[in-house]
């Protein structure tokens, strides 16, 4: 049922878990110091000065209270290493010399599936480019082409650019000669097949090749360039087995090493633009392959590096990516900040046109927030002068402002309208405000406002819990301990917990008790599979609770749980009770107010 990468059993999985001491594993990266039954340090996935990392090794889990990263040893090597899951496995694995023949042989049936011979034919393909480009009278052409752009032998080797020539039958050729089967490279889009006569010739034709590699640094795809001005620009490898542009990232092996050295990646739009900023001493940049960001990319990059410099071009579509951009990497709690070029560059042609020092300090080091980015972009377009369009302007702008988490954040920026406009502060203030009530009502009144939410993280203050939330927090903290208290609050309210993650949490525990496992938290959280649950979970689980929980506390959780929604209906009424009296509907109100009586009584007991 639990894809564990499907391919290492659970067993196996927690027999490496069980051989590993997480404390062993964090203090090659953490200075720990024993405090009461944990250890506690500096948190090695943010700056901080004052330790709120901590680690249990009777549960063999770590939680940070300043940002919410948490997990078992697995979460933990996935973290530091930007591994996955199955290479933390593996990772483990080696270090308590567990085998994992069936990895191995795994990898033996792969050198001989087809997956091999795509990764392999797609490498022999990028050689005999490169081959062509560098070496062959075919390839001046577009030798010089590069050249002229300012490319440099380095550029070209370091990112093993080529030349498919002008010709139908070079590649498939040079596969026949070499008994690659032909059927397998027209499945990754590097051969096509005649219609009239089934014969195999070249796709990419009088093209500059950049080849595409996979996280591994395996050539998976090829982006080709037409010299020239003709269309289309770019003819790229067509999706495949090997090859899925919605989950790699162009460049990304050769940028993870200074993405996790500097804890901070450039994104661009372009093939080009990471190439030429790589020369310029911008090492840790990436690109999507000619579409949107997706998660995965997200992901991927969050799994190396916290900070995101955007750097796409400065026309219109450029900043909309932009924009689209910054909520899907900070939804993924990227720190995200934006280079700007001057209208109507790209990356590639501000460093042409004003080298690479420039690029470095002006657009990559001058980045700005978000915030700031948003206002620019805001305004774009807006005749300021015309009062319309600055009531506009400023309209959007305090909306913004209301989703900043930061309270000297919005402050700031309110005195910057304040200042640019004439405006008094409390007048932007009230308005504000009002924003604010208009959001909340729109925003549906479940997700928003029982989480406290710093920029899509999940922390949560103990004191500003709702006392529900704090029920729901503790019981299951209980119930992750103990199994007969597990059972007793599935029997009185099944999974009926309020907030959408604990709801989540709580069918997973009951379904892990289900199964015959004994409560155990680092098990349980790897069998939740998913990152956001599990961090929930640890946080939860490293909570300190007393040995015992007595009837009367856990009867007063479950009342706080179930009462919850009643308190919602009963708030509901109230508001169509005022109503119908502003309406002067008299009977109408002194019915609901019945209603409310009823409920109400039915809360005591
Ligand atoms: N792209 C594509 N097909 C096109 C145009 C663009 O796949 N017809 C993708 C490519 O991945 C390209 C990216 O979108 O790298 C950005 O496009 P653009 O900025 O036009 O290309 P550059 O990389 O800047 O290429 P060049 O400087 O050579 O024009
Ligand atoms: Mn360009």
């Amino acid at each position: 049922m639990k894809k564990m990468g499907n391919r290492i059993s659970e067993d196996k999985v927690e027999k490496i878990r069980n051989s590993v001491d997480i404390v062993d594993v964090i203090s090659e990266y953490v200075q720990l110091k024993k405090q009461g039954r944990n250890l506690i340090g500096l948190c090695p996935f943010h700056g901080e000065k004052t330790p709120s990392f901590s680690v249990s090794p009777e549960k063999q889990l770590y939680h940070c209270f300043g940002c919410g990263a948490g997990g078992n040893v697995f979460s933990f090597v996935m973290a530091t290493h930007g591994y996955e899951f199955l290479e933390s496995v593996k990772h483990l694995a080696r270090r308590v010399n567990i085998d994992l023949p069936e990895l191995e042989q795994n990898e033996k049936d792969k050198t001989s599936t087809e997956y091999n011979l795509m990764v392999s034919g797609s490498e022999l393909a990028a050689k005999l480019y490169h081959h062509l480009l560098m070496n062959t009278e075919q390839g001046k052409n577009a030798f010089q082409y590069l050249k002229e752009r300012g490319f440099t032998e380095e550029m070209i080797s370091t990112f093993s650019l080529g030349f498919a020539p002008n010709t139908w039958d070079t590649l498939a050729h040079f596969f026949e000669k070499r008994k690659v089967p032909l059927n397998i490279m027209e499945q990754i889009g590097l051969l096509a097949k005649r219609d009239f006569d089934g014969k195999y010739f070249d796709r990419f034709r009088d093209r500059v090749m950049f080849p595409i590699w996979n996280k591994d640094g395996k050539i998976i795809g090829f982006g080709g360039r037409i010299i020239g001005n003709e269309q289309p620009k770019y003819l790229n490898s067509p999706e495949s087995k090997i090859f899925n542009k919605s989950k790699i990232l162009y460049g990304f092996h050769i940028a993870r090493p200074e993405m996790r050295k500097k804890n901070e990646a450039v994104l661009f739009e372009g093939y080009v633009d990471v190439i030429t900023a790589w020369q310029a001493g911008v090492r840790n940049g990436v690109a999507t392959l000619g579409t949107a960001i997706t998660d995965e990319q997200a992901k991927l990059i969050r799994r190396n590096a916290e900070t995101v410099i955007i750097c796409y071009d400065s026309d219109r579509a450029g900043l909309k990516a932009t924009y689209r951009a910054i909520e899907i990497l900070e939804a993924h709690n990227c720190h995200i900040k934006v280079a700007s070029l001057p209208e109507g560059y790209d990356p590639d042609d501000y460093i042409q046109k004003y080298g690479l020092e420039k690029f470095r300090n002006e657009v990559i080091g001058a980045n700005q927030t978000t915030m700031a980015f948003k206002m620019n972009f805001l305004r774009k377009g807006k005749n300021l002068q015309n009062e319309a369009e600055r009531m506009k302007y400023i309209e959007d702008v305090l909306s913004e402002i209301t989703s900043l988490s930061k309270a000297i954040e919005r402050d700031h920026y309110l005195r910057q309208l304040s200042q640019e406009f004439s405006l008094s502060l409390d007048a932007l203030k009230q308005e504000l405000y009002r924003l604010y009530k208009i959001k909340k009502r729109n925003n549906n009144s479940h997700n928003d406002h029982h989480l406290p939410k710093m920029k899509g993280k999940f922390v949560t203050e103990k004191k500003l819990l709702p006392a529900f939330h704090n029920a729901e927090r503790m019981l299951l903290a209980y119930m992750m301990k103990d199994i007969n208290i597990a059972c007793t609050v599935q029997e009185k309210i099944g999974g009926n917990f309020n907030i959408d993650e604990y709801h989540a949490i709580v069918a997973h525990l009951y379904a892990y008790y289900g199964e015959g496992n004994e409560p155990n938290s680092s098990q349980f959280i790897q069998r939740l599979n998913d990152e956001k649950l599990s961090r929930i979970a640890t946080e939860i689980a490293m909570m300190t609770i007393s040995e015992q929980l007595s009837e009367q506390e856990l009867n007063d959780y479950i009342k706080q749980i179930t009462n919850y929604p009643k308190v919602i209906e009963i708030e509901k009424k109230e508001r169509l009770r005022k109503e119908a009296e502003s309406r002067e509907d008299y009977k109408m109100a002194a019915n609901i107010a019945m209603e409310i009586i009823q409920m109400k009584k039915e809360l005591k007991h």
